[in-house]
């Protein structure tokens, strides 16, 4: 469920400052239910939509509805500076497990994350806005990205970390937002991918917002059993054809 809301949240953080609270219970959804339903007759109605870029309490909308949005993570690490973070189990989240932003100087060893492999948006941990950022000895499986090395990161290092299942380990995707920073230094040693979608992944978007640049990452002594799309360079990456297909390469 969580993959199909994501949109609509996106919408939503990308409407703040509008004016009037948007009721999505007049769609038919309920607290605690699947509101696909309602969201389909959402985005089948012109007003609703306009209702929608007019709303402002983003909070209040997300209090009337109890469901997984980008919102809720089971750990948020924000600006955390020359911090160790060891032996914590993270599971079955709503959505990410771990994210990261702002950090600098943050080790996680002996993380042990689970969720089942078909739970959506379950990234294992999410980095961005950091450096100096050291994950070791940890196990990851879930239904998403085991680790996924965002935008505007310097000196990330992921060392003896197995995977599986799950989405494998990515950088991206990159080049999406114009605020965003390059990426350098990201180094992938002595990792265990085992019944993933994918191995390793580098992800931009086409037609990139500026000029960054991603650049030094290593990839070094990774073993894969049963990893469906071992190697993945991916300069047009364009999910749910949400891009501009114009090509604009990065460095
Ligand atoms: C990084 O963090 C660790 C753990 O807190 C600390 O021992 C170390 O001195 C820090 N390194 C720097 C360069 O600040
Ligand atoms: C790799 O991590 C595992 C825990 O997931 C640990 O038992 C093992 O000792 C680590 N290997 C090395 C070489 O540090
Ligand atoms: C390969 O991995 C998939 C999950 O991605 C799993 O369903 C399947 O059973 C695995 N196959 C083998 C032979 O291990
Ligand atoms: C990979 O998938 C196979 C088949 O489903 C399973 O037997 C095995 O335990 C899995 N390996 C890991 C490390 O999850």
């Amino acid at each position: 469920m969580g993959l199909a809301l994501l949109p609509f949240f996106l919408l939503l953080a990308s409407t703040i400052e509008a004016q009037s609270l948007f009721d999505v219970t007049r769609y038919g959804a309920k607290p605690n239910t699947d509101i696909t339903q309602a969201k389909a007759k959402f985005q089948a109605s012109p007003d609703a939509y306009k209702a929608a870029i007019r709303a402002q309490d983003k909070q209040k909308l997300m209090d009337m509805l109890t469901y997984p949005t980008v919102e809720e993570t089971n750990l948020k690490f924000s600006f955390i500076t020359n911090s160790i973070v060891k032996d914590i189990t993270s599971l079955d989240s709503k959505n990410f497990h771990i994210n990261l932003l702002g950090c600098k100087n943050v080790t996680f060893q002996h993380v042990t994350i689970s969720a089942p492999e078909n739970s959506p948006n379950t990234d294992g941990i999410h980095i961005s806005s950091s450096e100096q950022i050291n994950i070791l000895d940890s196990k990851i499986s879930t239904g998403d990205d085991c680790v996924s090395v965002g935008d505007s990161n310097k000196q990330v290092t992921i060392t003896n970390v197995t995977c599986g299942p799950g989405h494998g380990i990515s950088v991206g995707s990159l080049g999406k937002y114009t605020k965003e920073k390059d990426v350098v230094g990201v180094t992938v040693k002595a990792c265990k991918l085992i019944n993933t979608t994918n191995g390793v992944r580098i992800k931009t978007w086409p037609d990139s917002a500026g000029a960054f640049i991603a650049s030094d990452m290593h990839f070094e002594d990774i073993e894969m059993q049963n990893v469906s799309n071992p190697v993945i360079i991916d300069q047009e990456y364009c999910p749910w054809n949400q891009c501009n297909r114009k090509l604009n390469f990065m460095n």
